[in-house]
């Protein structure tokens, strides 16, 4: 997007010989708002937020999504229309000068208005001047991104996705594109949605495959990850993961991001714990400081009550905790709180007790470390500390939420891995994946965030379906 001063630049370089209306260069409201100097002969387009008629002046606020704030046009009330109203799309042009209102540098001094596409206010869900509760515009996913909170956190999202992505490219990690179509169940959870043509469907007696195996959408990049960690060193991935769960939930949907890294001759998962730390701090730093205004909206009016910005800024500061799996349970079980799952060594952390564990360290993020052996997939390395007792796994738990990333050290040594995978009935099946330590193996590990999740973190939005851009399967109007 050009700055404004490269605006400014455009506007120098246009050719007069040009119609007028031809002539005017084109600005963003952004670039428009953030203008240094006056100027003529400029166009905006974009989506009327209000319109407000006077005896001697007509005032519209137009956005275009490039921020959250409008830019203000004035115009003569000549040239007003019927069809210029609240949602319509309009194209102004006319002269950039110094606004005398205090909130704001520039407004737009209209020459001509033109309405591109007229709207009609009374049945467009959207209503002037109203703040919508999330609930109401989660109805309408097609229109839901023309209000000032899906805008904003759209904008974040692209921020946070950009973000994360020169996080691992300045750190020297390659980008990997996972399938997204594959045959194996890295997690060995169940909950995969298996891939059929719609012949297969209907057909459904002596079924053939379409790849001659089943096959499913990708719970997770992580195995064809190692797979370039092999070659690579270092190497991520960011894309769409899917998970057949209840997506009831406030933090489950049924597809959703996620954001995964390998990093080959790692021997410790303190070093896979400090890259989850750097990315969640510099990804939180960058969309702070990029998106300051979308990120205000959130933490005044969507999350006030849970001190959601005091908290961030106190987790940037400081060092994230750690404990072991069996001190976890050791902080449950002396609790006073009854929970509705009794804590025991052996059985998985649930919600309840994420939230009590993440409250007794003092509402910061923790990392739950060595979990026992039987709770975790297949790939994840033997801490050898008796037999098949605990495995170098790692779960980061954060306030409000729950478990944001799960990471392990992955078992390189062949031996190990092998006699797991046969008990598991799954040597034949992971033949390729055992190949990776017969050539060459080192000791590595790697981690996934769920990318929902961590919006929704930083933004202390209450359901997980308030943070994607569209709530997909979750009302009768599908998209
Ligand atoms: O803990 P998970 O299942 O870990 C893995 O899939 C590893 N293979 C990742 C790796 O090591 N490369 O999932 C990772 C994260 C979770 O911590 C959670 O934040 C998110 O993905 N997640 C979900 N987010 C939204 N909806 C769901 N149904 C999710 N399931 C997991
Ligand atoms: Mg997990």
């Amino acid at each position: 997007m050009l700055g404004a001063r490269g605006g400014w630049q455009a506007l120098r370089r246009c050719s007069s010989s040009l119609p007028r209306a031809q002539r005017a260069v084109r600005l963003r409201v952004r670039e428009a708002l953030g203008a240094r100097e006056p100027a003529g002969d400029v166009k905006v387009q974009g989506w009327v937020r209000s319109v407000r008629s006077q005896k001697e002046v007509l005032f519209l606020h137009i956005n275009d999504g490039s921020c959250l704030e409008n830019l203000q046009v004035v115009a003569d009330p000549s040239l007003e229309n019927r069809d210029l109203t609240f949602g319509s799309a309009v194209e102004v042009q006319g002269k950039l000068v110094k606004s005398p209102h205090r909130m704001q540098n520039t407004e737009l001094k209209a020459e001509t208005i033109r309405v591109v596409g007229p709207c009609d206010t009374w049945s467009f869900p959207l209503k002037l001047k109203k703040r919508h509760p999330l609930e109401y515009v989660r109805q309408f996913p097609h229109l839901r991104c023309r209000s000032n909170t899906l805008g904003s956190l759209l904008r974040i999202r692209s921020e946070a996705t950009a973000a994360i992505h020169s996080f691992f490219q300045e750190n020297g990690y390659v980008h990997i594109h996972t399938p997204i179509i594959t045959s194996n169940d890295c997690e060995g959870a169940g909950e995969l949605f298996q891939i059929e043509t719609s012949n297969e469907a209907k057909e459904s007696a002596e079924k053939t495959h379409f790849f001659n195996v089943p096959a499913f959408l990708t719970v997770s990049g992580q195995l064809h990850l190692e797979v370039m960690a092999g070659a690579f060193t270092h190497v991520f991935t960011f894309g769409p993961t899917f998970r057949a769960e209840n997506s009831q939930s406030r933090r489950h949907l049924a597809e959703f991001y996620m954001v995964e890294a390998e990093l080959s001759f790692t021997e410790s998962l303190q070093d896979i714990m400090q890259v989850m730390e750097d990315l969640f701090k510099t990804a939180t730093n960058t969309v702070l400081s990029k998106c300051p205004r979308d990120v205000e909206l959130f933490h005044k009016y969507i999350a006030p009550a849970q001190k959601t910005k005091d908290r961030l800024e106190q987790m940037l500061k400081n060092k994230f905790v750690t404990i072991s799996y069996n001190e976890a349970v050791e902080i449950l079980k002396q609790a006073s709180q009854t929970f509705t799952f009794k804590p025991e060594w052996g059985c998985d952390l649930q919600t309840e007790h994420e939230k009590y564990l993440v409250k007794h360290c003092g509402e910061v993020p923790v990392f739950v470390i060595n979990y026992p052996y039987d709770l975790k997939p297949f790939y994840m390395r033997d801490n050898e500390d008796g037999p098949q007792h605990t495995v170098a796994a790692v779960d980061l738990l954060v306030p409000g939420i729950g478990e944001l990333c799960g990471g392990s050290l992955r078992e390189e040594r062949l031996p190990f891995l092998e006699s797991r995978l046969q008990r598991l009935g799954l040597a034949d099946a992971y033949q390729w994946y055992l190949d990776l330590r017969k050539f060459g193996s080192v000791p590595h590990g790697g981690f996934g965030m769920g990318f929902e999740r961590y919006l929704q973190y930083i933004l202390g939005v209450d359901n997980i379906k308030d943070v994607i851009p569209f709530p997909r399967f979750s009302h009768s109007c599908l998209l």
